[in-house]
């Protein structure tokens, strides 16, 4: 890991796996590199990047005023698939946050993302710089093989892509916007309001995870597509693609790309179908949304927005 922690510090990009999806890793302290991201991405300039540190030790590096339902959070789900927003520090330039006057923070629970960001810590590195590793709009990546299908082309022969196996949560992180009162959901994931309420004692107002004034990218109506045309909740023709639940039938002639157990294994298992029903050259997937709380909010949320 110490020749990839030597590259960031070189100024040169690594696509790292979390549990959560792939990530273009740069170092957060350096803008010519963390410039080639937004370039590599195809990524507009003001969407801010999610900064991954090795623990919560490095808040007071990155952020100020860090509220104390924050640091339950952090207690509870660090590492894990959870980005915190908070007011930024002076650390945290503009080239990271977009400009804004916050900054998202989120250690990491893979072995190999951690060990990389801590083997970087270890050369003087104060944080890796990280968004999802597909072209800005496409769906994340949750295979090595995905991030090279989808980056190959803008990618240096110095830049590295490290290979972790397929994420096992495969959605991106649940961002809790932790600048207010209370925890607000800017992006449901694995972390669900549930725990989030369990944790802090508060009230979350998640399930209606609204449009605000702050440029999530993943809030544009479009966005984590397929080329495929997603269409949700309806019955399968001939030669369409299916996902559903493995108790749903899958109808005469139908090419069924995924018949998940268990509402985790559908989240795991759903951009990699839809990578596949591309590599099919499939025109239309059918997708039957998973029903009730929990990780089924995350996944039910990333239909909506593939399929507009
Ligand atoms: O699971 C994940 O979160 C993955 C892995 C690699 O950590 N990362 C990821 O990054 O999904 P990205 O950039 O694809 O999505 C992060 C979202 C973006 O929509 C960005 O706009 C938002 O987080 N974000 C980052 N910093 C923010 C901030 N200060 N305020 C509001 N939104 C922020
Ligand atoms: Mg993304």
């Amino acid at each position: 890991m110490s020749a990839a922690a030597a590259n960031l510090l070189a100024g040169n990009l690594v696509a790292f796996p979390t549990e959560t999806v792939y990530g273009l890793g740069a170092d957060a302290c350096n803008a010519a590199s963390v410039a080639r991201v937004y370039s590599v991405k195809g990524r507009p300039a003001d969407h801010p990047l999610i900064v991954h540190v090795t623990s919560m030790d490095s808040l007071s590096d990155w952020a100020s005023d860090v509220p104390a339902y924050a640091i339950a959070l952090a207690r509870d789900f660090w590492p894990g698939p959870m980005t915190l927003i908070m007011k930024r520090s002076t650390l945290a330039a503009d080239f990271v946050t977009g400009g804004q006057d916050t900054v998202g923070i989120r250690v990491p629970a893979h072995p190999v993302a951690l060990g990389l960001i801590e083997a970087f810590a270890r050369v003087g590195g104060k944080g890796v710089a990280a968004p999802s590793a597909n072209r800005f709009g496409n769906v994340s990546p949750t295979t090595a093989q995905a991030v090279s299908d989808e980056l190959s082309d803008h990618l240096s022969d110095e830049d590295q892509i490290l290979d972790g196996g397929a994420c096992g949560v495969g959605l991106e992180s649940t961002i809790i916007d932790c600048t207010g009162d209370t925890p607000r959901i800017l992006r449901p994931g694995a972390v669900t309001v549930e725990m989030i309420e369990e944790s802090t004692g508060l009230v979350v107002d998640g399930n209606r995870v609204e449009r605000n004034e702050i440029r999530v990218s993943g809030s544009l109506d479009s966005h984590y597509s397929p080329l495929a045309k997603v269409v949700l909740d309806q019955t399968p023709t001939v030669g369409q693609g299916f996902i559903a639940m493995k108790d749903v039938a899958t109808p005469h002639g139908v090419v069924r790309l995924a018949a998940p157990q268990t509402h985790d294994e559908f989240a795991r298992i759903l951009y990699s179908s839809l990578r596949a029903a591309d590599e099919q050259g499939l025109a239309t997937v059918v997708v039957a949304q998973p029903a009730g709380n929990g990780i089924a909010i995350a996944i039910r949320d990333r239909l909506k927005r593939a399929s507009t």
